[in-house]
């Protein structure tokens, strides 16, 4: 599988955007350890990164919802539980070498792209049809210039 972010990926929020794009070069980090056949001990601390920064992109997502009052925040907050649910279970059997990684990076990519694309997708929407923008937004331009 090539692990790459998909111009579908991009919905337009540029603090979204570019975490997700961070999520993507976590998981292709992890496709090159893979292939390269680095220890075990480094595909561990990989996943371990993808984990947290996941954490971190999920709670972000979540107060971004609750400062524009999202309508589907409780929803949306229980599908980021159960994908991070998810993750620890794929982390837990790799670590017991029962999943191959391969097989994990498949399954991180397919939930990664799946749940930006469509479920998001739906909090980009709101902030444009609402025409305000979160605290952290108005000011991610100044962060990165
Ligand atoms: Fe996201
Ligand atoms: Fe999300």
């Amino acid at each position: 599988m090539l692990i790459s972010f998909d111009k579908d990926m991009e919905l337009g929020n540029e603090l979204i955007d570019t975490q997700h794009r961070m999520l993507i070069m976590l998981l292709k980090k992890l496709d090159i350890a893979l292939k390269r056949q680095l220890s075990h001990k480094v595909i561990m601390g990989i996943l371990l990164e993808i984990k947290k920064f996941t954490e971190f992109h999920f709670l972000c997502e979540e107060n971004m919802m609750y400062e524009l009052k999202y309508p589907e925040v409780t929803k949306h907050e229980k599908i980021h539980s159960g994908l991070l649910f998810q993750l620890d279970i794929i982390i837990a059997k790799v670590n017991r070498k029962q999943m191959f990684a391969d097989e994990t990076l498949d399954m991180l990519y397919k939930w990664v792209t799946a749940h930006a694309m469509h479920d998001d997708a739906r909090i980009v929407d709101h902030i444009k049809n609402h025409g305000f923008l979160p605290v952290a937004e108005e000011k991610h331009g100044l962060y990165l210039e």
